[in-house]
């Protein structure tokens, strides 16, 4: 039984500060029945996934954890199927210092979320972490098994969609570098916290996202799925752990589109208490 739907669940009910039987009630089935749900015994009824979706103030689709190709309208999924690594294979920046922090003495257990074609996620592996990695993008998953496979290490790729997947384990380490531009600013404080709970005491989080500058207008190639941050508002989901990199907001030139223009980054490293 997948565990996306018990996930979501527990999460989305308990933002709500809904009781289980409160959500019981509201669906006029008992709360062993909620409670089975949750601990994964059974599913619902189909015909209350509408309702429940309702009142989690979610889609059935997200309840359940059902991607539709192009959902959310990110055309990666094209990209990487050209030939190429769209992104190239050399790991971003972000990737030594958290080696330099956290290096794999002992085994440490590390997720790359969003990790398009997996290049940061292969080479965490080469250098001896255990990586889970996952992107929406089935194409990019694919080149990352390649590239795996070429470098003879092994990555636990996956397919999930960040807005709705929490882990079932804990990490030592949860990176991304560019993934946190697709949720919507109603969707980070749920999702933040909960991989903030997935995380094991010492253990890091590394992430950088695009942010809103008023004198930098948006870059020309930019999608409708991609949700610029505030400025500093990455900072503040870790004001109860340590900053670990110099809190750092770069403005960097790009030519992406053919067209020069400028982007404002954020990056943080911050370590669990
Ligand atoms: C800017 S790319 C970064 C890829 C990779 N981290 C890297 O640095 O090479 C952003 C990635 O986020 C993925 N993505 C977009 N929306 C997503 C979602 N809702 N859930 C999971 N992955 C998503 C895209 O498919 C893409 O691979």
């Amino acid at each position: 039984m997948n565990n996306t739907f018990s996930n979501n669940l527990i999460r989305l009910r308990k933002e709500l500060k809904f009781t289980q039987e409160k959500l019981a009630e509201s669906l006029g089935v008992s709360f062993q029945a909620v409670s089975k749900w949750e601990t994964m015994q059974s599913y619902p009824d189909i015909e209350l996934l509408p309702r429940l979706a309702e009142l989690l103030e979610t889609s059935v689709d997200s309840l359940i954890g059902y991607i539709p190709t192009r959902k959310g309208g990110t055309n990666y999924e094209e990209r990487y199927k050209r030939e190429g690594y769209y992104w190239g294979i050399l790991p971003n920046r972000m990737c030594f210092e958290v080696m330099r922090l956290k290096p794999p003495i002992t085994p440490l257990r590390l997720l790359d979320m969003c990790c398009g074609e997996g290049k940061d996620a292969v080479f965490f592996a080469n250098n001896g972490y255990i990586v889970s990695a996952f992107d929406i993008a089935e194409s990019g998953l694919d080149k990352g098994r390649k590239l795996a496979e070429l470098n003879d290490c092994s990555v636990s790729f996956f397919t999930a969609d960040m807005r709705d997947f929490i882990p079932d384990n804990e990490f030592d380490v949860i990176y991304t570098s560019g993934g946190l531009l697709y949720l919507k600013a109603e969707q980070r404080p749920g999702i933040m916290n909960a991989y903030k709970k997935k995380t094991l005491p010492g253990g890091l989080h590394s992430m950088n996202t695009f942010v809103n500058k008023p004198f930098i207008p948006r870059a020309p190639d930019s999608e409708d799925s991609e949700f610029y941050w505030e400025s500093g508002e990455l900072f503040s989901y870790y004001h109860d752990w340590y900053f670990r990199l110099a809190v750092a907001e770069q403005i960097f030139d790009c030519n992406s589109s053919g067209t020069q223009h400028q982007h404002c980054m954020d990056t943080i490293i911050a370590e669990a208490p």
